[in-house]
């Protein structure tokens, strides 16, 4: 049997990726090595394409110098890039869960770092992004001088978002913590495109400011604050998930924030949807280097960076069993 896995890839002009080379493919069974064809994929055949392009993968991710725009401190420890980049890019990145990585241009390859996009304006080929400063490749960012290099576009940043992408005049809550914020922002814009009405919880956390406000402004949703880890911000998060009846609920924070979540929603009669945060360890972003790596619920080891996850079993998997 063929691993009936979503790869957030396929069908785009990634794909068929290096993981085809090495009979390694999410997605087609071929491309797995084996005699048969038992994909569930709809789109075009991922091995056809594979045979077009020589039995090469195709369409490799660049890096492109980004123009700093804009620097701006929101915290001690958080600022925000206003960076310039080509407008395909920018495009490309005009999703939820788009993110790309970052570094010094003066630094080594491996100082690239995975960073969401927080917005975008494809006219004039501008993206948004947060930096939370919290090691040695989110402070090389942090000079005055830093030339940015970004590589992308990369999309699996959330996990759901065949339900975000469904949903339209429905009621939605999202709850963002600290840097969770930033994805949190292309969610609801993303929301807001479909007719939906968003209930927005934010918790400053260890980025000790709220700094969605300005990029979902013109929406006029209403943003309340609260401290996700005291009794008091609990009991309204209970609350409101009893008394609404709400048709998604997104969560952008730590794992353990998302199980309290699955676990409320677990008690409700009617449950909506959950999206959440992929909070893997993303190092390569090309399902090559095995640093995001995690056990889906048969045992089988997925790449968190290409699969979209059943978040609900993951995290469940990997808070409960350690
Ligand atoms: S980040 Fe390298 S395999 Fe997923």
């Amino acid at each position: 049997m063929g691993r009936k896995l979503e790869c957030i890839d396929a069908g785009s002009e990634y794909c068929p990726c290096f993981l085809a080379e090495s009979n390694e493919c999410i997605t087609c069974s071929h491309l797995q090595g084996k005699e048969f064809c038992d994909c569930n994929w709809r789109g075009v055949c991922i091995y056809q394409e594979y045979v077009w392009a020589g039995h090469k993968s195709k369409g490799v991710r660049g890096s492109y110098p980004a123009v700093v725009m804009e620097k701006k401190n929101v915290s001690p420890n958080t600022f925000i890039y206003k960076l310039r980049v080509t407008k395909t890019l920018a495009r490309e990145l005009d999703n939820p869960g788009a993110y790309v990585f970052m570094r010094d241009n003066d630094k080594p390859k491996f100082f690239d770092v995975p960073m969401s996009v927080m917005a975008v304006d494809s006219i004039s080929g501008e993206i948004y992004v947060a930096v939370q400063v919290q090691g040695a490749k989110t402070k090389a960012l942090t000079g005055p001088e830093s030339k940015i290099v970004v590589r992308g576009p990369y999309w699996n940043g959330i996990f759901g978002q065949r339900y975000l992408k469904s949903i339209k005049d429905g009621s939605c809550l999202v709850i963002a913590r600290g840097i969770g914020q930033a994805p949190a922002a292309k969610v609801i814009r993303y929301l807001s495109r479909s007719n939906n009405k968003v209930k927005v919880i934010v918790d400053p956390g260890k980025v000790q400011s709220v700094f969605i406000n300005e990029f979902i402004r013109d929406l006029d949703y209403e943003v309340e604050e609260l401290d996700l880890n005291s009794k008091q911000g609990i009991r309204v998060i209970n609350r409101y998930l009893k008394n609404e009846s709400y048709d998604l609920v997104f969560s952008g924070g730590s794992d353990k924030q998302h199980l309290y979540v699955i676990q409320e929603i677990d008690k409700l009669e009617k449950q909506p949807y959950i999206v959440v945060t992929n909070n893997n360890e993303i190092c390569c972003g090309e399902g090559i280097c095995g640093s995001c790596s995690t056990r889906i619920d048969n045992g089988v080891r997925v790449k968190a960076c290409k699969v979209q996850l059943d978040v609900r079993k993951v995290i469940e998997r990997r808070i409960l069993n350690g």
